[in-house]
């Protein structure tokens, strides 16, 4: 027998052994063994979490952290999303959009094909079949996957974020109707990460539902089910497929225990503005002991019309959080910081850490870092006490460290998170970090204008993504790292799934991050608080405040909002709530410039546009 054969019959009676009977996924496992030039393969389970876990200790991929917790160091190089190597293939040039980064399949299948060859000599790979969405969801014909790599640590965190197992791909409606998946780590020291020869791609192909990345083990790029199947892929299917929307939007549900009535929002952040915190941070005695808070998710959310009672509902396809560690502490979000707490099987990465304590720290963790530094070493894995003198002030952990736990430990975990038909939704808010123009909250009622808001987010980009902190940018729906067809066309497909909603949701732009001009602190305290903004939208849409009506949207009045316990700074409230009228004019210039790079812009959208900059330009009563 050929050595070739006998991997053959080595890989068929792991596959047999694992009860993976699906033809196709066996298919797919094989070919790309055969390109990897893997050494084996091995089918996971979730159940085979503590095994993997014993395994990555005793290999040294992660370190201990205390009861039931793990640290990982991604390499210095591979610390957060390149949206700049990230490629949308397919065969129509039609699929071409501002943002996707599109490029001919047929172009880059060679070139994957080339960097993963051989790539994973001597390694395991790993098979992980999972589903993104609740078992017997609607939109379960979208959800599964099978994502094949040679990282350890990968398959680890995919355990957390994704619900992971052979029963999710044998029993298909359509055998093939799965996303194939193929990441490949590749020799993190030498990939040119950042320099004019860089070696890492990272494609969807989305309409042969493949997805391939080589070069990175980072979350964000290497958590194929997470960032590339359940946005990328998702968003581009529910398109072709004209059902659903997928986009980056937490999503909560706030219970009113005086009513007893419970109001479901989502709603999308860009990376590391907030969505994390927004959902865990409100429960469970927000405001007193009235309102309970319930998170569903915090990253993802799938949206669809229900034909039988006409409202939108909505779906978080995740199994966990992978959430910022920065700022993270009992003041900010005590929620998260039970949901990683000793015992959650959490995964820390990039964070400080201290292999003599079994502990971690990271910056906000504390009012100051651990004052005896002994044992203690930054995100790259040098010794705070070597530090030289001029990087003495460096950030312990790197910006973007991360934990990464199951929903089950998120201690406000809605009793019915994985109810199959999702949870009907109430309001639709979009945000991010904004220094000035956008106040804590603006109500818009109208769909092509919410719409319209949400392509027109203007947010600062974050280090959730390589090299662009800070900068201000368009963010449409801040779906822009991960949108997957033309934007004009992604309007349409959104106007078109919201528009069949007979009974549709509020929409709102919210603002956390506003600055004071002159000393540059936040004007509202955010975290917890932000609540109360959510509060007074619900409030709006039930008909029970009325707001002040202004050009961009329905803004509180300062007595709608509850205020109760707040210590805001004289002034701040002020501006908190007001519309710069000066200041949105210029706005609307820079947003017609941006709406005009997109093709196909439904005219409803252009509509509101003009609406918008004419109740700008005319006298202010
Ligand atoms: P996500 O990536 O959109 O989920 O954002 P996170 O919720 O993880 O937050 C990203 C960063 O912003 C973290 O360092 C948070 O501590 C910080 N953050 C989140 N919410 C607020 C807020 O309301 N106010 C302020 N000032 N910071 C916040
Ligand atoms: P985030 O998730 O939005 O919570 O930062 C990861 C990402 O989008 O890169
Ligand atoms: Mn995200
Ligand atoms: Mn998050």
């Amino acid at each position: 027998m050929s050595a070739r054969s006998s991997l053959v019959d080595v890989r068929n009676a792991v596959l047999d052994d694992a009860g993976l009977t699906n033809a196709q996924v066996r298919a797919f496992v094989h070919g790309w063994a055969e390109v990897t030039g893997a050494a084996r393969i091995e089918v996971v389970n979730a159940s085979d979490d503590a095994r993997l876990l014993r395994e990555a200790v005793d290999a040294g991929e992660l370190l201990p952290a205390g009861e039931g917790r793990y640290y990982s160091r991604s390499h210095a190089k591979d610390t957060a999303r390149s949206e700049e190597r990230t490629v949308v293939a397919t065969d129509d040039p039609a699929d071409a959009g501002t943002y996707n980064n599109w490029r001919p399949a047929s172009e880059m299948r060679p070139l994957l094909e080339e960097r993963m060859r051989g790539a994973s000599a001597g390694k395991t790979m790993y098979v992980v079949p999972y589903l993104m969405a609740p078992p017997g969801s609607p939109l379960e014909a979208y959800a599964a996957g099978v994502e094949l790599t040679d990282s350890r640590t990968v398959v680890l965190h995919m355990i957390r974020m994704a619900r992971v197992g052979v029963a999710h791909i044998n029993d298909l409606a359509a055998p093939n109707t799965f996303v194939r998946a193929v990441h490949v780590t590749g020799d993190l020291d030498t990939l040119g990460q950042g320099t004019p020869d860089d070696q890492r791609y990272f494609v969807t192909f989305a309409r042969e539902r493949t997805i391939l990345h080589y070069g990175s083990s980072y979350g964000g790029n290497a958590l194929l089910g997470k960032i590339a199947h359940g946005l990328r892929q998702a968003t581009f299917d529910g398109w072709a497929s004209g059902e659903f929307l997928a986009e980056q939007f937490l999503l909560l549900g706030i219970t009113d225990k005086q009513t007893g009535r419970k109001y479901h929002v989502c709603g999308g952040m860009p990376s590391a503005s907030g969505k994390t915190n927004l959902a865990m941070t409100l429960a469970p005695d927000a405001l007193g002991d009235r309102y309970h808070v319930d998170f569903y998710g915090d990253d993802i959310a799938w949206l669809r019309v229900d034909p039988a009672d006409g409202r939108v509902y909505a779906i978080n396809p995740e199994f966990g959080v992978f959430g910022v560690a920065k700022d993270t502490n009992e003041l900010t979000n005590p929620t998260a910081v039970a949901a990683i707490a000793p015992g959650t099987g959490t995964i820390f990465t990039n964070v400080a850490y201290n292999a003599d304590a079994a502990d971690v720290w990271w910056e906000g963790r504390t009012p100051e870092p651990p004052a005896d530094v002994t044992g203690w070493r930054d995100w790259k894995g040098e010794l705070i006490s070597e530090r030289p003198d001029g990087e003495r002030n460096a950030p312990w952990a790197h910006p973007n460290s991360r934990f990464t736990t199951t929903l089950e430990h998120v201690p406000n975990i809605a009793a019915d998170f994985d109810v199959p038909r999702g949870v009907p939704i109430d309001a639709i808010i979009f945000g991010g970090r904004t220094r000035d123009r956008e106040p804590l909250v603006r109500a818009i009622t109208d769909l092509a204008e919410g719409v319209y808001d949400g392509l027109t987010l203007g947010a600062e980009a974050t280090f959730a993504a390589e090299g662009t902190e800070g900068v201000l940018r368009y963010d449409p729906m801040s779906m822009r790292p991960f949108m997957a067809f033309p934007e004009g066309a992604y309007a349409a497909h959104w106007l078109k799934v919201i528009g069949a909603a007979t009974d549709q949701p509020i929409f709102a732009h919210v603002n956390w991050f506003q600055r004071d001009p002159d000393d540059g602190h936040f004007l509202w305290p955010g975290y917890r608080d932000n609540l109360r903004a959510l509060l007074w939208l619900v409030q709006l849409r039930n008909g029970e405040v009325s707001g002040t009506p202004t050009p961009v949207g329905i803004v509180p009045t300062a007595d709608e909002l509850d205020l109760t316990g707040m210590d805001l700074r004289p002034g701040d409230l002020d501006r908190l709530l007001t519309i710069d009228v000066p200041r949105w004019r210029q706005e609307m210039a820079h947003r017609a410039e941006h709406l005009e790079q997109f093709r196909d812009v439904p005219e409803a959208i252009w509509e509101a546009h003009r609406r918008v900059a004419a109740a700008l330009d005319a006298p202010q009563t």
